[in-house]
């Protein structure tokens, strides 16, 4: 039994659909979420600079006395998860591996679509994961870099033609392509499930990265016998480095519990 909180970030609202989840099936668990709200989008940044940032998102999440870290973000688990994992000596869980193995799952015709930011494609890293998992899957990978700022803006409902038009254009080519599942690769584009599912149609099946990990870090605590009491309700505490307000507004709706008042903005340059 171990009730210390474990720590999730991302650069924005992306790792709240990994929250989400984790509110759902580890309910007696305290969770510490960072969003690095002054910085986002990360997705179009080099390697040194997403390093950088991890660092110090983790850093300012070890602030607190952790028992694990998430990295909800899509793009820091593609290109710097090694490096933390090696820095850091509590248990670290990215995004990739585990949405590779329900991928793999779930596809029928072995052609495995994935849409991520440009970072993360760049990376190689989830076609090296699939590959690595299943040596005769197909996999086609899409950047999709207008998805992150669009949803950070709030343009992510059906009937908003922006998000719409755009979306089409980047699932086309995946979708004549021909596969029948699709990776969504980058942790802000759950938010976008009902638009790109009605691009996509019913023959194909979503995979989300910010699911997946959830469900690999119950896994992780289950077996290292570090789970709080099933008895505990456990809260989550939430910290951004921008403007408050505009996270707690999204999140609220996004978590569909209000968090108004309940986020606090950090320096991130101090850490
Ligand atoms: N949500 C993150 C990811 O999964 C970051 C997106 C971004 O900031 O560009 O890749």
């Amino acid at each position: 039994m171990d009730i210390r909180p474990i720590g999730v970030f991302d650069s924005g609202l992306g790792g709240l659909t990994a929250v989400r989840v984790l509110r759902r099936i580890l309910p007696e668990e305290d969770l510490i979420y960072f969003g690095d709200t002054a910085r986002v989008p990360y997705g179009g940044r080099s390697r040194e600079t997403l390093l950088k940032y991890a660092r110090q998102d983790l850093s300012f999440l070890r602030s607190f006395d952790l028992k694990a870290v998430l990295v909800a973000c899509g793009t820091i688990s593609t290109t710097s998860l090694g490096m933390l994992q090696g820095e850091n000596e509590l248990p670290i869980v990215g995004v990739v591996e585990p949405t590779c193995r329900r991928a793999l799952a779930v596809t029928k015709n072995r052609r495995v679509g994935m849409i991520a930011t440009l970072a993360s494609v760049r990376s190689g890293a989830y076609e090296a994961a699939l590959r690595r998992l299943n040596p005769d899957v197909e996999v086609l990978c899409q950047p999709c870099p207008l998805f992150v700022p669009l949803v950070e803006n709030g343009r992510f409902r059906p009937g908003d033609t922006v998000i719409e038009t755009v979306a089409r254009e980047y699932l086309t080519p995946v979708l004549e392509w021909g596969a029948d599942t699709l990776i969504l690769g980058c942790t802000h584009y759950p938010l976008l499930e009902e638009v790109i599912s009605a691009v996509c149609g019913p023959g194909v099946t979503l995979v989300s990265a910010g699911e997946e990990s959830a469900f690999e870090l119950k896994r992780l605590l289950t077996a290292q016998g570090v789970r709080a009491p099933a008895d505990r309700k456990g809260e989550a505490e939430f910290f951004v480095s921008d403007r408050a307000e505009d996270f707690e507004g999204m999140a609220s709706l996004f978590l569909q519990e209000d968090i108004h008042h309940r986020a606090r903005r950090i320096d991130i340059d101090q850490y």
